[in-house]
């Protein structure tokens, strides 16, 4: 008895890397799956069908999978592919939003359209497939009366978390997937699903763009029994359990899934603060202020 079984999910961005990665595991665990996969280059261009690569692993080791070409920021699109979910397995319980490119570059050098690009695909690529989601899981918990068990994990990384030079596009990108997941958790646990977002690290191809980077490995070349920490599988099994029932009383978590180590994120907190007794501020003061209560510095004026 797997701990998926009878579950059905989509992988979006799931022709390569981490994302056929997430499909493979959470067939090995029973479940049936929609492999969503655009096929264009790690910049996002062109079209392809790479989807079939990871539907034929998946049904070469007794899985059941499905392929979907669809461009996940596409509204339409995404509405399509949770559709085919329902018409092909007849239920959905699973979404997970994975899909992304990258078009680096300083902010010198990268250009509106690499900015828009990219943010397309991340945030609206996960914002797209959540709302179509969401809309059937309604649909289904006001015909039935009972909670519908659903999950959604997407996909973040430490660049949205904590910055990284030359992503001023896919760094707020990762960190709007953040708060879209927290935000969502909020609005849909009461009809029982979970969203949660998982930050990987693997040598895959967006990585493999980067100076010095790892040569890419696709999830199906590590042996199951050989740990490999750029394996794009690594934060796999943590998906899988997310998406299984265990999961059920987690929800608008941030969790990186990097090399040996799970670590939970713990985001923004209240710092030190300051009151102002009900008085304006004032400017001329704050700085002394914010050094010596806020910030621990030396007050203004003074040489550091
Ligand atoms: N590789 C890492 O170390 C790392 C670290 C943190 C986060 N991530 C994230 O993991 C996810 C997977 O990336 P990866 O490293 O496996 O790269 P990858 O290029 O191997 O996989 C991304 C897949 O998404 C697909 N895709 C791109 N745009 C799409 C669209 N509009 N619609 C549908 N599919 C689309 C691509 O065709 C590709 O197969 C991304 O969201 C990425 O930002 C990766």
């Amino acid at each position: 008895m797997g701990m998926l079984d009878g579950k059905v999910a989509i992988v979006t961005g799931a022709g390569h890397g981490i994302g056929r990665g997430h499909a493979l595991e959470l067939a090995k665990h029973g479940a049936k799956i929609v492999i969503n996969d655009l096929g264009g280059s790690v910049k996002g261009e062109g079209v392809g069908r790479d989807a079939d690569l990871t539907v034929e692993i998946i049904k070469a080791r007794g899985g059941e999978a499905v392929a979907n070409y669809g461009d996940v920021s596409d509204y339409e699109a995404s509405g399509q592919m949770i559709a085919q979910a329902i018409d092909a397995f007849g239920r959905l319980d699973i979404l997970v939003n994975n899909a992304g490119i990258v078009r680096d570059g300083s902010i010198f050098n990268m250009t509106p359209e690499d900015f828009d690009a990219v943010i397309k695909v991340h945030l609206r690529g996960t914002w797209a497939p959540c709302k179509h989601a969401a809309v059937h899981w309604r649909n289904v918990n006001k015909e039935t009366g009972e909670k519908v068990n659903g999950r959604i994990i997407n996909t973040v990384s430490g660049a949205g978390l904590t910055g990284n030079f030359g992503q001023t596009n896919y760094a707020p990108a990762k960190a709007a997937i953040a708060s879209l997941t927290q935000t969502l958790s909020l609005e849909l646990y009461k009809m029982g699903v979970t969203v949660n977002a998982v930050g990987p690290a693997a040598a895959t191809r967006i990585t493999g763009t980067m100076p010095n980077a790892p040569a890419v490995i696709e999830a199906d070349e590590v042996p199951e029994d050989e740990w490999n920490r750029m394996d794009p599988s690594v934060s796999s099994p943590l998906v899988a359990w997310l998406a299984s029932d265990e999961a059920d009383h987690v929800t608008g978590q941030i969790i990186r899934a990097v090399a040996e180590n799970i670590i939970l994120m713990k985001g923004w907190a209240d710092g030190p603060t300051i009151n102002n007794n009900s008085k304006r501020w004032d400017a001329t003061k704050l700085g002394q202020q914010l050094a010596t209560d806020v910030f621990f510095t030396r007050a203004p004026g003074l040489r550091y």
